[in-house]
């Protein structure tokens, strides 16, 4: 088994401050970094900020300042952030880093060199915004196809890399590794798109009189790169100097490729196309995995500034809490979907999965292992039906092929298989009843409960690790991460029995209920 893990984020441009789509893909590739690292693989977790190009130059001008000078102010933000969340460790990359130029460089040197990169005069439709041509048939209306926005004609030399002749090999690619791009919904758009359509050569230059903000080419000092083409060198720049033990130059081909590349759906066609092609031109590997998910919608309708809908995660973090955020934002859809937030469903979400499912199970479990055995639990034999059920549920949430297609919700549902079991559990034994005359069964039934909630900590840990961390407090131990690395195979399993005696004890409620008027009504 491959014991390394590679995963990116998108590196966000400094032109904006983050909003909810920048924290949705970074907690999403944070949950499978943590879960990775429990699993005992070394991880190298990327995110960071796509620095060059006119969106940013553009940002710069209009707050009277240099490009970099506006980048080094907007990066505070992005790490700041990141904090928030509770991202765990990770590789920050700044497009600007001089060891990024430098890769970026090497590479379209070496592209220059085995002619894959051709000089041409060019006339096109431009849309600045989206720093893309478009041919005059792409055009809808005489505006972007993408963002409807007005484009201008221009003519002028340009380099192009000769992206046409990959696509029948791209083509095959695809079809060879049915999880090369995921969701298939997503797979399927971009196999129709390169059987429905010739593949042309793509742009890699802006002449420096009309933008300069751009790594210069090294083969022709007048003109910048094509901000996508430097943007995506980044993912695998930065296993040449951002890795861990990057002094040692072997280890960049350890961690090369990556396993997962995460995107939004709007970003596909540059990771899925270009960059799949840039790959082959260098023969370099492919991405095990390019993962396209879904948009975030507010109350129904696209966030944007003029409807002053922008929803900043800082808010919603000081106001729900940052477990119970990064919970919401990956169990209300499917990664791969896309889902509308509200404020009223992440309460939703609040009061019934965690302040009442998993919440209460914790309390009032302990309330009874204070009452009834001071807060001692005796390790006892499983409850064979109660434990069939767990297990199911348990095996699905560590499920490879889960974990590898993302399932978030899939995974989540089957966590709350596990609560919901516990929370049965209480309901049909009534341990007040066997208190009275049945203490063998109320032993047993307590030691059940209580694996149920220590299976339920590690679990849950990638999703929501304060929680994790309090939970395993409460149930009696000393720390989550040290005791994972001390027995990481037999943790997880359902069997698993402590080697000391247990005591759990009473702290506070894990997700207090969000009162709220709509609330009180029900
Ligand atoms: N700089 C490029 C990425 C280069 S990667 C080599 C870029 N940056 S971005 O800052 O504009 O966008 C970053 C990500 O945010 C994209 O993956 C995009 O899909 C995501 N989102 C932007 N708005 C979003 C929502 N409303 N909902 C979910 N994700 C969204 O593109």
């Amino acid at each position: 088994m491959n014991r390394r893990f590679y995963v990116t984020t998108p590196i966000y441009y400094v032109n904006d401050v983050p909003h909810i789509g920048h924290a949705y893909t970074t907690i999403a590739a944070d949950i499978l970094a943590r879960y990775n690292r429990l699993m005992g693989k070394q991880v190298f977790f990327l995110t960071g900020t796509d620095e060059h190009g006119q969106k940013v130059e553009k940002a710069a001008q209009e707050k009277g300042k240099t490009p970099k000078e506006h980048a080094d102010l907007m990066v505070g933000n992005f790490k700041k952030l990141w904090v928030k969340l509770n991202i765990s460790e990770h590789g920050f990359i700044r497009t600007t880093d001089t060891e990024h130029i430098k890769t970026v460089q090497g590479l379209l040197q070496m592209l220059w060199d085995r002619g894959e990169i051709e000089k041409r005069s060019y006339a096109g439709w431009y849309c600045t915004p989206d720093e893309r041509f478009w041919t005059e048939k792409d055009l809808i209306d005489g505006k972007c196809p993408d963002c409807g926005r007005p484009v201008e004609e221009i003519q002028e030399e340009n380099y192009f890399f000769l992206m046409s002749k990959y696509q029948d090999r791209l083509i095959k690619y695809i079809e060879d590794n049915p999880s090369y791009v995921l969701p298939e919904t997503r797979r399927n758009e971009v196999l129709g798109f390169l059987k429905n359509n010739t593949l042309g050569d793509l742009c890699i230059s802006r002449p420096k009189q009309r933008l300069s903000w751009g790594i210069p080419l090294p083969f022709d000092e007048s003109f910048v790169t094509y901000v996508w083409f430097d943007a995506l060198v980044n993912y695998f720049s930065a296993t040449r100097y951002l890795v861990p033990g990057a002094e040692d130059a072997r280890l960049g081909e350890f961690w090369w490729p990556a396993n997962h590349h995460l995107i939004g759906k709007d970003i596909l066609t540059t990771h899925a196309v270009y960059w799949s092609t840039m790959l082959m031109a260098l023969n370099l590997p492919l991405p095990i995995n390019i993962f396209a998910h879904g948009w975030w919608t507010v109350n129904g309708k696209k966030m944007s500034k003029s409807l002053r809908n922008v929803i900043d995660p800082h808010d919603m973090v000081d106001k729900y809490g940052v477990d119970a955020f990064r919970y919401f934002l990956l169990r209300e859809v499917p990664f791969g979907l896309d889902g509308d937030f509200s404020e009223q469903a992440l309460i939703n979400r609040i009061n019934t999965d965690l302040a009442n499912d998993l919440g209460n199970l914790l309390s009032r479990f302990i309330a009874m292992a204070i009452k009834y055995f001071e807060g001692k639990i005796e390790i006892s034999e499983s409850l064979e039906e109660f434990k069939v059920h767990c297990v199911k549920s348990l095996a699905v949430a560590m499920d490879e092929q889960n974990w590898s297609h993302l399932r978030f919700n899939l995974i989540l549902e089957n966590i709350w298989g596990i609560v919901s079991e516990a929370n049965n559990l209480i309901a049909r034994e009534e341990p007040w009843k066997l208190a009275k005359d049945n203490q063998e069964r109320l032993k047993a039934v307590m030691f059940n409960i209580w694996n149920s909630l220590r299976v339920t900590a590690l679990l849950v840990y990638p999703f929501m690790p304060d929680t994790a961390e309090k939970m395993w407090n409460q149930l009696g131990f000393k720390s989550l991460s040290d005791e994972i690395r001390g027995n990481r195979t037999e943790i997880f399993s359902w069997d698993w029995k402590p080697s000391y005696d247990i005591k759990v004890s009473k702290a506070e409620h894990l997700f207090p209920r969000i009162e709220t008027k709509e609330a009180k009504k029900k």
